[in-house]
């Protein structure tokens, strides 16, 4: 596909997944719109970005801030009236017991995960919709389709990323705007790092699991291609993918492996 004359808006472009595609997108010369709420190695992509010769535009703002997403849309919007392809990746994970963690802190991962997608969603769609169609990829998660210790909140926000955008598919189908549900297993990025705990801080460990992942850069590869042939769904990880299977067609081996895994 010839990307010079297409738009991505990437969300979680400050590191792991994010940073990947907007890299990828820059090689190929797509003009790129970042977005994170960590403004510094925000820049740092950005400037990578234009290393490679491409249009990089800094677009920070917080995913659990409305107000900062409405308002960054309709920046841009004003400079770059044409988005082709929003890919909405920017998210938290959880290391907690639900037992021990408040409502509060799953709010706001729900906040971030699934009401920041949301809301650029819709705050992008009359521009899409104007222009024609475009496609939007969602992050979730390999535990959008099942639960896992310790990230209670996040398998929900995650299952909810699924419903909803199923859901807007088969509303925009006449529209014109794809859209593509990416579900990771393991990807060796900061996620266990930045994942937050009962108290709302950062888990600040890379988790031993998180380094058998495979790399960011083949994740990106890979979304790049679903969002080419217009995948609605994709699977992306190791052979811990699987577990999506087993929790699908064996399911009480499931239900045993999801209290014996170590999940971390
Ligand atoms: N890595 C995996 O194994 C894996 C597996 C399944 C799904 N995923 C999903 O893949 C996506 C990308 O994660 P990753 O692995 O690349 O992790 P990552 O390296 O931690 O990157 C996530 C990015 O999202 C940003 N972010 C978090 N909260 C935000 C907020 N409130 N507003 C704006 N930006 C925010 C983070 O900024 P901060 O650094 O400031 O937090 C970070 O730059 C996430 O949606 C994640 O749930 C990852």
């Amino acid at each position: 596909m010839d990307y010079k004359e297409k738009t991505v808006w990437i969300t979680g472009a400050a590191s792991g997944i994010g940073r990947a595609l907007a890299v990828e997108y820059a090689k190929k010369q797509a003009t790129v719109i970042l977005s994170d709420r960590d403004k510094e190695n925000l820049q740092a992509t950005v400037k990578e970005c234009e290393k490679l010769g491409t249009k990089a535009v800094y677009a920070p703002f917080d995913l659990a801030k409305a107000d900062e997403i409405e308002k960054a849309v309709n920046d841009v919007l004003k400079i770059y009236p044409k988005i082709n392809i929003l890919i909405s990746n920017g998210g938290i994970s959880q290391r907690s017991y639900a037992i021990e963690t408040p409502v509060e802190i799953d709010r706001k991962i729900f906040e971030i995960n699934f009401f920041g997608a949301v809301t650029l969603t819709k705050a992008l769609l009359p521009a899409l919709i104007a222009d024609g169609g475009g496609h939007i990829s969602v992050t979730s998660s390999m535990t959008g389709k099942f639960g896992f210790p310790l990230r209670t909140a996040y398998c929900a926000s995650k299952h909810a990323v699924q419903g909803y955008f199923e859901a807007l598919r088969a509303e925009l189908y006449d529209k014109n705007v794809k859209v593509t549900i990416v579900s990771p297993g393991r990807v060796y990025t900061n996620i266990s790092i930045n994942a937050i705990d009962k108290d709302g801080k950062a888990h600040g460990i890379l988790d031993p699991g998180q380094t058998k992942g495979i790399s960011a850069e083949k994740c990106a590869r890979k979304i790049m291609k679903a969002i080419e042939r217009n995948k609605k769904e994709l699977w992306v990880g190791g052979s811990e993918i699987l577990m999506i299977y087993i929790r699908k067609y064996m399911s009480p081996l499931f239900h045993v492996l999801a209290r014996k895994i170590n999940p971390t």
